[in-house]
């Protein structure tokens, strides 16, 4: 396993898979009532945050806890980043004191520059460009539910954004078949898509800006807040050109039977998704959100167990 994880472009599909037995074996153990399983016992994570969070925030400190260790918030508004101390400084003081870094922040280049001046393992807990721990924790509630990654017809109707970033580059690590719908002009980077391309020339990733095309034959509907944080200004704009992509009943209709819905969260319920798809018998988002809780401690113990 590398050192940090800022990508999902960072992790090796042994050690995915790796990871998904562990989280397995760890949500097992949790559920049988073992509540302190010892494997990372006086290690401490540090969380660095500039953005909102409820659900990384929350299964990251307790999954640290619930290892043995122990967790640390850091607001970066509260540090002395804010008047000024440089990144590179800040990281060589965090690795003095911290086992590991999680950061959620605006800027990419902020994980690189912190994971470059570190010595200890720094995480991304969301970035502008990507969010590979949600991902990761996505990839393993699938495989959970359908039984395998490889061929499994996954449709994305939102943004090209963190989100859909990182599920392209996790379709390129495990052969998901992804199809992505987007508004023009939302789309993903071609940049990226060709990154994954270099990545699994033979990934199975294509755009389709029909999303009733998009999702015919999908085993999986994924998808994603329309305005994301930082990009509030654009709020109006945004509503606008999404319109015709939200995840509702009839657009549910148009998958396969069993279609699961999937989502991030947070949901802006009659925006991306209708209440009664999210809170509907096709909708996992709960345990989508719960599997966050295990993949990170299967995260962890990979970084920092020995
Ligand atoms: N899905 C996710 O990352 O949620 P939070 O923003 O609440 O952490
Ligand atoms: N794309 C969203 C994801 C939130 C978990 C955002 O960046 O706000």
């Amino acid at each position: 396993m590398n050192k940090n994880l800022l990508s999902i472009k960072d992790i090796n599909k042994q050690d995915i898979n790796l990871l998904f037995q562990m989280a397995s074996e760890l949500k097992i153990r949790r559920k049988r009532g073992e509540k302190i399983i010892h494997l990372l016992d006086g290690k401490s994570l540090g969380l660095l945050f500039e953005k909102l969070s409820t659900r990384t925030r929350i299964s990251f400190e307790i999954a640290i806890r619930e290892l043995g260790g122990n967790s640390l918030f850091l607001q970066s508004e509260q540090l002395q980043l804010k008047r000024g101390e440089t990144l590179s400084d800040a990281a060589k003081i965090f690795s003095l004191y911290l086992d590991a870094l999680a950061v959620r922040t605006y800027n990419h280049d902020n994980l690189t520059k912190l994971a470059e001046n570190s010595s200890i393992p720094v995480i991304n807990a969301l970035s502008d460009f990507s969010h590979p721990c949600q991902i990761l924790s996505d990839m393993f509630t699938i495989k959970e539910k359908v039984g395998k990654l490889e061929d499994v017809k996954l449709t994305y109707i939102g943004a090209g954004n963190n989100v859909c970033n990182s599920l392209i580059y996790g379709s390129a690590k495990t052969g998901i078949n992804l199809t992505i719908s987007s508004p023009k002009g939302y789309e993903p980077s071609s940049g990226i898509l060709e990154d994954a391309q270099k990545i699994n020339p033979k990934c199975k990733i294509k755009l389709l800006s029909n999303p009733i095309e998009a999702v015919k034959n999908a085993d999986v509907i994924y998808t994603d807040v329309w305005v994301s944080m930082g990009e509030e200004e654009q709020k109006k704009a945004r509503l606008n050109a999404f319109r015709d992509f939200q995840i509702n009943e009839k657009l549910v209709k148009a998958a396969k039977k069993h279609v699961l819905v999937m989502h991030c969260l947070p949901a802006h319920r009659g925006e991306e998704i209708t209440s009664e798809v999210l809170d509907g018998t096709h909708s996992i988002v709960w345990e989508q959100a719960e599997n966050k809780l295990h993949a990170q401690k299967a995260l962890l113990v990979l970084l920092l167990g020995k």
